[in-house]
């Protein structure tokens, strides 16, 4: 197929292009490098650097069978101070991408939604069914998408499907997390565990969960492509499908700690400290409707994604 990703710049983005261009799809990245760079574009992809209010110049005349939408700003903590920039980059600029896609002519859409969407679950496994109420503007951006994304499939016939995911985990050779604020768990474990940061602070100690920090539903990147590849297969035109991504079980901060030990043989230095706010104690996927409906089957363990990080980290 002839693809456009957006965001293809990015960690997430760029690790799902390569993996679509060796399985043999047309690629073009489109990327503002804002927080991309232009060395994890995937070689044999060609790269518009645009920002994606302007996505339907790189359309004009290509053809695209369907876009995979990544680009976003996508920290949670960010997000609640400066939430118009997330209002504008998350819903403008994906507003801006589906008017580009009808003026083109390009029917079918993959994208990134969050776990965020759903906010503090009643229960876990959570089910794409579960309320929505998102805690922070990131999720409330992410839902607001996708509530917009069912209105087009319905009323103009886009085929959309958003992947809902939940913690996004290690590399694919030189694809790998490199953010230039980094907030997330494992690359700042691995960081602690080279000696480049003095300490991991643990945030909360005191959770209702069987070692007091809390559970998260960790996912490899390479599983998460392969998710991409069949929902680019199964999206149809005039269905709005929705579709969470995770292991559908849970590791807590303390058993990341300890994978981070094991498989780079070194200590994590860390301390607990006070809760971060808004983190949920559990958050947990339920995989079953991807599995059912997509076929997926995700088979990468922590220790894998704590490897595959490991191993980018020491590029
Ligand atoms: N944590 C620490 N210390 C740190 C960083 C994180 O203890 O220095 C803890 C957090 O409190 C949390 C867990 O590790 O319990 C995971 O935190 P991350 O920041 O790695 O990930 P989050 O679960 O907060 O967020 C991730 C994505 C978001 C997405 C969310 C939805 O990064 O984009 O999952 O589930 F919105």
């Amino acid at each position: 197929m002839q693809l456009l990703v957006t965001g293809g710049a990015g960690y997430v983005g760029g690790c799902v292009a390569a993996v679509l261009i060796e399985s043999g799809h047309d690629v073009t990245v489109l990327d503002d490098l804002s927080t991309g760079h232009a060395d994890a574009v995937p070689d044999g992809a060609q790269f518009a650097q645009l920002p994606i209010e302007r996505a339907g110049e790189a359309m004009q005349g290509r053809g695209f069978d369907a876009v995979l939408h990544f680009a976003a700003k996508s920290l949670v903590g960010e997000s609640t101070v400066a939430p118009d920039r997330y209002w504008h980059a998350n819903v403008g600029g994906t507003l801006a991408l589906l008017d580009a896609m009808r003026a083109h002519g390009v029917g079918r859409i993959v994208f990134s939604s969050s776990a965020a969407t759903y906010g503090e679950p009643e229960s876990v496994p959570i089910l794409e069914s579960a309320p929505t109420r998102p805690t922070n503007p990131y999720g409330a951006t992410k839902l607001a998408v996708d509530l917009a994304l069912g209105s087009y499939c319905g009323a103009f016939g886009l085929a959309a499907v958003s992947l809902r995911y939940f913690n996004v985990a290690g590399a694919y050779g030189r694809f790998g997390e490199r953010h230039a604020t980094e907030t997330h768990l494992i690359p700042l474990a691995l960081q602690a565990a080279a000696g480049q940061r003095a300490a991991l602070s643990v945030f909360g100690g005191d959770y209702p969960t069987p070692d007091g920090t809390c559970v998260r539903d960790y996912i490899h990147v390479l599983d998460l492509a392969d998710a991409h590849a069949r929902a680019l297969g199964a999206a149809a035109p005039g269905e709005h499908r929705i579709y969470n991504l995770g292991l559908g079980e849970g590791s807590s901060v303390r058993q990341v700690i300890d994978a981070v030990e094991r498989v780079t043989g070194r200590p994590v230095p860390h301390a607990v400290e006070a809760r971060r706010a808004g983190d949920p104690a559990v958050l947990i996927a339920s995989g079953a409707k991807a599995r059912a409906e997509l076929g997926w089957a995700p088979t990468r363990t922590l220790d894998q994604m704590v490897a595959d990080a490991w191993a980018f980290h020491q590029r």
